[in-house]
């Protein structure tokens, strides 16, 4: 941390609960708490703090605007680097700040590895830490997220759950169920929140079409999203990827926004190459950017684990290019599917899904708008809490 971010950390209100966000799909989680907590009864301090995971113009600040977060009290800068490097990194750095601020509680989201970081943090100077999104399972431990999730879950002394079945997984995995409330989606308090002022799709595909492409794909396209390692980092899988999702934009357009880590991979298998498939490749777009395109799109491919929650309750299908998912509720009751990175499953289910509009679905219990209010209401009782 410089000089600056010590001289704010003595500025920080002691004690209290400290909220953690670290990477884009931490800002929208944390957003509706932060809400929620501002009235929350009785009162108690809280504070923010960014870890630096992801930063800059597109995967920082354009959320913490548009999702009215408020600046962070602290920076950690920790930015890009190998996971044990930026684990590390940020450890020592929000070291720093339990030591300065003591707080009583630390909250974290999701399970990125500033989740886990900080978790390690708290758990070890004895401050107890709470997990929104708790008992997510994909029961695949070559994702590095699988990881952070069981390991932040059993740092954990209470756990605030998405979807019923995270209750099992936490049970089987020892964790005490007096600590786990089950009270709903916050990524969807903030989809429902700022729903009506998402910005359409139009505008957005007119803001980014390129000088030399025809027209917007105005009758309808298929986003795509693509960051997940396994897809990305193997040129071999990148390469079958892309050439399955040429062929999808011979069915319909393709809008691409492409998340950084991803960028490199393209130049380095040479995609796109040329102009052959209608298919608009764009940067990193805000929230509100992509709340628009996603419900103004006729499908989603996606290797997100967000995504496939926001469609399920925008009821735009989702085609998940993952072999599994730690979001099954999506599958059993929303409009997701699991295809992995095969061709010919990819293909069919594309063509399915124009056929028919794709299976139906409903949305979730609880996904209702409220789960930064329920979190809010149990923080508020929480006995290492105590009120201003
Ligand atoms: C991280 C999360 C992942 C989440 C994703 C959402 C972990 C292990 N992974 O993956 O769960 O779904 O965020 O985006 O925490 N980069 C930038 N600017 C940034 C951030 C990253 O250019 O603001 C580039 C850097 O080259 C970096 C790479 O993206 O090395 C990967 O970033 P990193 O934060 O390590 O992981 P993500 O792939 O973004």
């Amino acid at each position: 941390m410089g000089a600056n971010g010590s001289a704010r950390l003595e500025r920080l209100p002691a004690g209290g609960l400290v909220c953690v966000v670290g990477a884009r799909p931490n800002f929208m989680k944390v957003a509706p708490i932060l809400r929620a907590l501002a009235v929350a009864d009785p009162p108690f301090p809280v504070s923010l703090v960014h870890t630096g995971q992801h930063y800059g113009p597109d995967m920082q600040e354009a959320f913490f605007h548009q999702l009215g977060l408020p600046q962070p009290d602290i920076d950690l800068e920790v930015g890009s680097a190998s996971h044990a490097a930026q684990t590390g990194e940020i450890m020592t750095r929000f070291e720093e700040v339990v030591d300065a601020v003591a707080p009583e509680a630390v909250l974290v989201v999701g399970d990125v590895n500033s989740t886990l970081a900080c978790s390690l943090v708290a758990a070890k100077k004895g401050v107890a830490v709470t997990h929104v999104e708790a008992g997510l399972r994909s029961g695949d431990r070559a994702m590095p997220e699988e990881i952070n999730r069981v390991l932040t879950d059993q740092l954990a002394t209470l756990h605030f759950t998405t979807e019923t079945g995270a209750r099992d997984h936490l049970l089987r995995e020892g964790i005490d169920p007096d600590g786990i409330h089950f009270v709903g989606n916050v990524m969807i308090d903030s989809l429902l929140h700022h729903r009506d002022t998402a910005v359409a799709a139009g505008e957005t595909l007119e803001r980014y079409l390129p000088p030399e492409a025809t027209e917007i794909p105005t009758e309808g396209f298929a986003l795509v999203t693509l960051h997940r390692p396994s897809n990305v980092d193997d040129p071999e899988v990148l390469r079958e990827l892309v050439e399955t999702l040429e062929q999808v934009s011979e069915r319909l357009p393709l809008v691409f926004p492409v998340h950084p880590r991803t960028r490199g991979a393209l130049e380095a298998v040479g995609w796109p190459r040329g102009r052959r498939h209608p298919v608009m490749v764009l940067p990193p777009v805000g929230y509100l950017e992509m709340l628009g395109l996603m419900a103004g799109s006729r499908l989603v491919l996606t290797d997100s684990g967000g995504m496939q929650e926001e469609t399920t309750a925008l009821g735009i299908p989702c085609i998940t290019l993952r072999e599994n998912t730690e979001r099954p509720v999506t599958l059993e009751q929303g409009t997701n599917t699991l295809t992995g990175t095969d061709r010919r499953r990819i293909l069919e289910t594309v063509d399915d899904v124009l056929a028919t509009g794709g299976k139906g679905g409903r949305v979730p219990e609880l996904w209702d708008g409220r789960a930064g209010e329920r979190i809010a209401d149990v923080l508020a009782d929480w006995a290492p809490l105590t009120p201003w």
